[in-house]
């Protein structure tokens, strides 16, 4: 017999509407894949919503009575930010309902929190939709890749920061300031975009993605976060004369000396399905030892793709518990690793150093990266007009600690401009 599944949905915003038109619209076949009959039975939201049709679902002014209802069995909370969110989502679960959720701020944060209470009242806490939209990547690697040892998750997970590199690589001479506005005005970016383009929203979304990866407790204070605010027309031209495109990556590797966290500005090499991942779409790409490479790629925003990923956790919790933590392990199979801190990550850089041309600048250049054990992969000298010149160098793969102590020495030469652009390079090598 075909039982009745209430659903709440709290904030009927863009990805609120969506959830309740794909419920609606879709219904056959979700109940072809579910045996069960999902019903909306009330909606919370502040204003009234705009963009799907409520008539005939009651609507509560106070987003608590959802949570409070004894008709909902599963609360969806889109309603975003921490505070009351946080609130909504505890007392939902403190009621025996599952919950279902697009907040990446609040899982990165508060996720330990909402996890335990969960397991206390044995109600499932899910969030597809708070990463990458519509791409299933925390099924895939909770599900998909569960048999296997996960290596690194390198992916482009902001959509509007990648809109803004490709806008700026696309045109040349655009800058940042004049793209991010066309950004805003697509209604791209977070309300507030700072967020998007100085790496928050991205190490949010890491956070989540490095715990159900290494099966790790959510670490997002340790995320090593920098932004694209810096990255100039200049800086994708030169990357592009060496062979790479400059992304926004949110990069998590398992090393023997413990887990890399971290979120920066990218060379990518042009080769790599990464580097051609334009606009405001998603991709993740996962290192495994069983599957091997594979990479996902789709829309990160939006109301259809994040409304499909909603509903879809939806259809998981209606089908049953997989027996797991939220994040894919069993409690006892979480396990505390260290974070490294971006001092101790080893890899390649790209520098961009406006010099004085005067002899010998370039000489005591290289002398320091020498003294630090640093070697130069690769070297152009750009505009030696009017007694200036940038020098562009590829270094191979260094630790950064040697790497800052040059950059903090070269500084500090007469004829070097400061401050000096620096670059991470990934290789993706295993
Ligand atoms: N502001 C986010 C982005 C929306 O640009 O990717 C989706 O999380």
């Amino acid at each position: 017999m075909m039982t009745k599944i209430g659903v709440g949905i709290c904030g009927i915003g863009t990805v609120g509407a969506g959830t309740f038109n794909l419920l609606q619209d879709n219904s056959a076949e979700i109940r072809r894949r579910t045996g069960q009959d999902i019903q909306i039975v009330r909606v919370g939201c502040r204003k009234d919503p705009e963009g799907c049709d409520v008539s005939g679902v009651p609507v509560s002014r106070d987003i608590f009575e959802v949570a409070n209802d004894p008709a909902v069995d599963i609360l969806v909370e889109l309603i975003g930010g921490t505070e009351t969110a946080l609130e909504l989502v505890k007392l939902a679960v403190s009621n025996g309902k599952h919950v279902i959720t697009a907040n990446k701020a609040l899982m990165a944060l508060h996720g330990a929190e909402i996890f335990e209470l969960a397991a206390q009242y044995q109600v499932q806490v899910k969030f597809e939709a708070a990463i990458a939209g519509g791409i299933p990547i925390v099924k895939s690697l909770r599900e998909g890749l569960a048999a296997n040892k996960i290596h690194l998750v390198a992916g482009i997970i902001n959509g509007t920061s990648n809109f803004i590199l490709t806008e700026m690589a696309k045109a040349g001479n655009r800058n940042f300031a004049e793209v991010l506005e066309e950004a805003q005005a697509l209604g791209y970016a977070e309300a507030d975009p700072t967020f998007d383009v100085e790496g928050i929203d991205a190490a949010h979304k890491l956070t989540l993605l490095s715990s159900i990866a290494f099966g790790i407790p959510l670490h997002f204070d340790e995320v090593f976060t920098e932004g694209i605010s810096s990255i100039t027309p200049e800086d994708i031209e030169y990357a592009r004369e060496l062979g790479y495109q400059i992304k926004h990556l949110g990069i998590t590797r398992e090393m023997p000396g413990g887990v890399e966290l971290r979120v920066h500005p990218t060379l990518v090499p042009a080769t790599e399905m990464l580097a051609q991942v334009d606009g405001v779409m998603n991709a993740v790409l996962v290192q495994s030892d069983a599957a091997g490479v594979t990479v996902y790629y789709g829309a990160g925003a939006g109301a259809g793709p994040t409304a499909s990923a909603v509903v879809a956790d939806i259809i998981d919790v209606v089908r049953g518990s997989s027996g797991t933590t939220s994040l894919g392990f069993t409690a006892d199979g979480l396990h505390e690793k260290t974070i490294l801190s971006i001092e101790e990550v080893c890899c390649s850089h790209y520098l961009n150093l406006h010099v004085q041309d005067v002899p010998g600048v370039l000489a005591s250049i290289s002398t320091i990266l020498g003294q630090n054990n640093i070697s130069i992969e690769a070297l152009i000298q750009k505009d030696a007009r009017r007694g200036a010149a940038a020098i562009v160098i590829l270094t191979n793969d260094v630790m950064e600690a040697d790497l800052q102590n040059a950059l903090m020495q070269i500084s500090g030469l007469p004829h070097v401009e400061n401050p000096i652009q620096h670059i991470r390079v990934e290789s993706f090598d295993d």
